[in-house]
């Protein structure tokens, strides 16, 4: 005696169906993430200015030994270490363009935390419509992510001289 399919065994049926596609809908879309994510991951994540400058600090070994025989020249004790990423007073760039390479490229050139782009106009215009003289405050003194003079411990000359530059750059 055949019975109609049961209510039940219907319902089982067409559940385990729905399970199934939004299943295959999931993976679908895990997959499409990450294939976008990898492009956006690389260019931002791990290229980023500050991440690649700390992976290089910490790589660096931080002995380093004279062997007898070879050519040790490169050990030679220097006066100051040159360009210390930590913008000591004792490497107080020279040019606005050799102050923002050495430091706040790090947040400007790719816009970081909200950083003002190097060279983006549109980023720049409203700032630079408050007048040098509050960008070189803001610099100065900070503005909210903005850390004073950039981290370092540079004069003011120097930090308006790269606040120059840095808007030379959105002109
Ligand atoms: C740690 C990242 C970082 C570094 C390093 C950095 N900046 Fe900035 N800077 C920012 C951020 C974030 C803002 C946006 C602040 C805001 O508007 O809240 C900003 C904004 C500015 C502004 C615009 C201020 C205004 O009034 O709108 C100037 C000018 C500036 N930075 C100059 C510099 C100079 C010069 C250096 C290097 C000495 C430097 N920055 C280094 C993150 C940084």
């Amino acid at each position: 005696m055949s019975q109609p399919e049961s209510s039940d065994t219907h319902f089982f049926n067409s559940f385990s169906v729905v399970l199934g596609i939004l299943i295959a809908f999931t993976i679908c879309l895990f997959a499409f993430a990450r294939g976008l994510g990898r492009e956006y991951q690389l260019r931002d994540v791990r290229d980023d200015p500050i991440l690649k400058q700390e992976v290089k600090q910490n790589t660096t070994p931080f002995a380093r030994e004279a062997v007898a025989g070879q050519d040790n020249s490169a050990l030679a004790i220097t006066a100051a270490p040159a360009g210390g990423a930590s913008g000591s007073a004792a490497a107080i760039p020279t040019t606005g363009e050799q102050a923002f390479k050495e430091v706040c490229s790090a947040c400007h050139a790719a816009g970081l935390n909200g950083a003002p782009k190097a060279g983006d106009k549109a980023a720049w215009a409203p700032r630079i419509a408050q007048g040098k003289d509050t960008l070189y405050k803001d610099a100065i003194n900070g503005k909210g992510l903005m850390p004073p003079r950039g981290g370092t411990t540079w004069p003011d000359a120097t930090i308006r001289m790269t606040v120059d530059y840095m808007v030379s750059l959105a002109k």
